[in-house]
């Protein structure tokens, strides 16, 4: 009997020496260690034993299934291990390799301006707005202290879609639309970026659709000092710390008095260069205080409130910023202007 158990062993030792995969082995397993195989049938041939052979045959029994199953234990540990390494080896991803390029596009320019701008003026508590572009003629120019057969109107040529309405030449109407609608009639900052259109023949410098930015205070006590400040920090921001700017006399028929603001160049320092034609001072945007006509067209009264107001082209800013010398690039998508600009302003285009 002994023999027996021994043979088996020794045949079990042989085959799993020729297994190659934790498949094979486990058919090997089954093969001896299942409900059919050869090892269940030795045990249950101790049934019939002798009663003087019994307890050896039984010993010798539980120490092959014991051997076997340690065994089988480590040939598995082996076979895990080297399943594991080829899968490694098979898998192994080659760091070196050029990776394939994903193109994730970027802002655009304007955009990167209007956002800047926004969240300056975000952090200093306006609230940010927004307007038709299919606007009234009332808020387009009427409430704006621009009655019908006003000469101003012809700066600003228009598209009309029916006698009273038609697409926004400007961002200012939101001033309107912002003033009416608080009907506590309490105090107003607000910034509104937005598309605006008129009738203009495009060429580097037009173009009939184009962006503005308005931005508007209104409170008891608001002077020009605060609208200095204001803009002072505005060109800081997006023209560098060391700016200063200047005003000079202009005409808005919504503001009196009217300012147009320049900023100290940013490339000569205000020495005088090509860029600001040897003047040292760019010009940058309109501004001034609200008149009384608008405040009291829009339910303000003149006598209690006053306000600034002005307004920007992120065109031009970003003209400026990022040396653009057409307005059409910005419209045209012509994925060399895209690219170029998303390499320099660090996109990944
Ligand atoms: N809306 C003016 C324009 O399109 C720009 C402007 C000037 C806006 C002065 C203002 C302002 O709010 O106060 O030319």
């Amino acid at each position: 009997m002994n023999e027996q158990i021994e043979q088996m062993k020794q045949e079990i030792i042989l085959k799993m020496n020729n297994v190659k995969s934790s498949k094979e082995l486990n058919d090997l397993r089954v093969e001896y260690l299942g409900k059919k195989g050869p090892i269940a049938e030795l045990s249950a041939m101790m049934k019939t034993i002798p009663v003087a052979e019994k307890k050896q045959f039984g010993a010798a029994l539980n120490s092959l299934k014991t051997e076997i199953n340690t065994l089988f234990e480590q040939k598995r540990q082996e076979i895990n291990l080297d399943e594991l390494n080829e899968q490694l080896a098979a898998e192994k991803i080659d760091i070196t390799l050029d990776s394939t390029m994903i193109p994730v596009g970027g802002k655009h320019p304007i955009q990167m301006v209007i956002d800047d701008v926004c969240d300056l003026f975000v952090s200093m508590g306006y609230d940010v707005v927004e307007g038709p572009e299919v606007e009234q003629d009332l808020y387009n120019f009427e409430k704006l202290n621009l009655p019908k057969g006003h000469p101003a109107r012809d700066t600003q040529d228009s598209f009309y879609i029916t006698e009273e309405m038609l697409l926004r030449t400007q961002t200012s109407p939101v001033q309107a639309r912002t003033m009416e609608a608080n009907q506590e009639k309490s105090p107003i900052r607000m910034i509104c970026p937005g598309k605006t259109y008129r009738r203009d023949n495009d060429d580097a410098t037009h173009s009939h659709q184009f962006t503005q930015i308005e931005g508007l205070v209104v409170d008891k006590n608001i002077s020009m000092a605060d609208l200095k400040g204001t803009l002072e920090i505005l060109a800081k921001t997006m023209f560098g710390e060391d700016r200063v700017i200047r005003f000079r006399p202009s005409y808005f028929p919504f503001t009196e008095p009217s300012l147009e603001v320049d900023v100290s160049c940013f490339r000569c320092g205000g020495e005088g260069c090509s860029l600001c034609k040897q003047t040292g001072w760019i010009e940058i945007l309109g501004s001034g205080m609200v008149h009384p006509n608008v405040l009291r067209n829009c339910g303000y009264d003149p006598e209690v409130y006053t306000g600034f107001a002005f307004g920007m082209g992120p065109e031009r800013i970003a003209m400026l910023k990022y040396g653009i010398n057409d307005i059409r690039h910005f419209y045209t998508n012509d994925m060399r202007f895209i690219n170029d600009f998303n390499r320099k302003e660090g996109g990944n285009a």
